[in-house]
C-alpha cells in the first residue's frame, strides 16, 4: 500500500491526460469489452441464433438492467468508469482496492459499491459485504493488479473469484505489465519468477512480483478457468498495430529496442492481456 503522498502522486498520474491508462489500456478495454458484447448480445431475443444486424448499437440501450461487473484493484475506479460509459448501471459495479484514500479520492465514481481489502481474500469480502455466498458476477475485470501479486496468491485470489461466476458466458478481462518488457537482455531471467522493485512513473515505489506469461496462463487453469484470447498492446510502432501487435512485430521491434543500446527495456505502457472463461462445473 501506498503513503499519502504517494497516493496523491499516483492519482495525479492516473487522471492525467497521457499515461498508460490512456495510451494503452483503456484501448485495450474498448476493444474486449465490444467483442465480448457482440459475442453475447447479438443473440439475445433471437432464438434461431441467426446473425441479425443490430439496430440499435449503443451499449447502454440493450446492455440488461442487472448485468453485474467486480472490478479487482480499482484504485480510482477507471475501469468501472468506463464500464459505466458502457452502460453498466454503477450500482451493479462492486471495486476492490487495498488502498482506501483511493477508493474515497474524489474521482471515484459515484454509487459504485466500494469493498476496502485485500483481492486475497475475496470470498470473505464479498460475504461481509453481500451475506450471500452466490453472489455472482457477469464480467471480473484487473486492470493492472496480478503483477503485484505473488504466483500463490494470484492463484488463489481467481480460485475464490471463480466461485462467484457460474455462466459459461461470463468473462474475467485482465491486463499487466508485458512481462518481457523486463527482460530483454535475459531469457534466462524471465523464467527466475523473480520480484523486483522499481519506481512507478507517479514516482512511488512498486514491488512487482514477475511472472511469465505461461505462469499468468496456468493460474488461470489452476483456479478454474480457460484462457480464450491473448495478446499484447502498447509498442508504439504504427497507429494500425498500436494496439494487437503480431508476434513478430513484437519481436522484431524487441530486436531493435536491443541494438540501439541505452534502451534495455520496453515502453512503460507495453501490455499483455487476457481473457477467460469459467471451466469446470458451474453451479
Ligand atoms: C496500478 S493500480 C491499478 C489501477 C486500476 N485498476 C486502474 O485501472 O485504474 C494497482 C492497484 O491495486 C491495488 N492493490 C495492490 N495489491 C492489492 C491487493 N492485494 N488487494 C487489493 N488491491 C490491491 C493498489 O492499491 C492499486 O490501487
Amino acid at each position: 500500500m501506498e503513503t499519502e503522498k504517494s497516493t496523491e502522486a499516483y492519482v495525479n498520474y492516473a487522471h492525467s491526460p497521457d499515461n498508460a491508462w490512456v495510451k494503452t489500456e483503456r484501448r485495450i478495454f474498448d476493444y474486449l469489452f465490444s467483442r465480448f458484447y457482440k459475442d453475447r448480445f447479438n443473440y439475445l431475443n433471437n432464438e434461431s441464433k441467426v446473425n441479425i444486424p443490430k439496430i440499435k448499437t449503443a451499449f447502454g440501450q440493450t446492455l440488461p438492467e442487472n448485468f453485474s461487473v467486480l472490478d479487482l484493484g480499482t484504485a480510482t475506479g477507471r475501469v468501472a468508469t468506463r464500464m459505466i460509459e458502457y452502460g453498466v448501471r454503477p450500482r451493479n459495479i462492486v471495486a476492490v482496492d487495498i488502498d482506501l484514500a483511493k477508493l474515497d479520492d474524489s474521482h471515484f465514481p459515484i454509487d459504485v459499491q466500494k469493498i476496502h481489502g485485500d483481492v486475497v481474500n475475496i470470498s470473505e469480502l464479498l460475504s461481509n459485504k453481500f451475506r450471500d455466498s452466490r453472489v455472482n458476477f457477469e464480467l471480473i475485470t484487473a486492470n493492472m493488479l496480478f503483477h503485484l501479486l505473488t504466483y500463490d496468491d494470484y492463484v488463489s485470489c481467481l480460485s475464490q473469484v471463480r466461485n462467484h461466476v457460474r455462466e459459461y458466458r461470463s468473462r474475467l478481462m485482465m491486463v499487466v505489465p508485458h512481462p518481457l518488457r523486463e527482460e530483454l537482455e535475459s531469457i534466462r531471467e524471465y523464467h527466475s519468477q523473480k520480484s523486483t522493485t522499481e519506481t512507478a512513473p507517479w514516482g512511488g515505489r512498486i514491488n512487482y512480483q514477475i511472472k511469465t506469461i505461461q505462469d499468468y496462463v496456468r493460474g488461470l487453469r489452476e483456479a478454474g478457468f480457460t484462457t480464450t484470447f491473448i495478446g499484447t498492446a502498447g509498442v508504439e510502432i504504427g497507429e494500425d498495430s498500436r494496439l494487437f501487435l503480431h508476434d513478430e512485430a513484437v519481436w522484431s521491434e524487441l530486436e531493435r529496442y536491443r541494438k540501439t543500446g541505452h534502451h534495455t527495456k520496453l515502453p512503460h505502457c507495453f501490455r499483455l492481456w487476457l481473457v477467460a472463461t469459467p471451466s469446470g462445473d458451474l453451479f
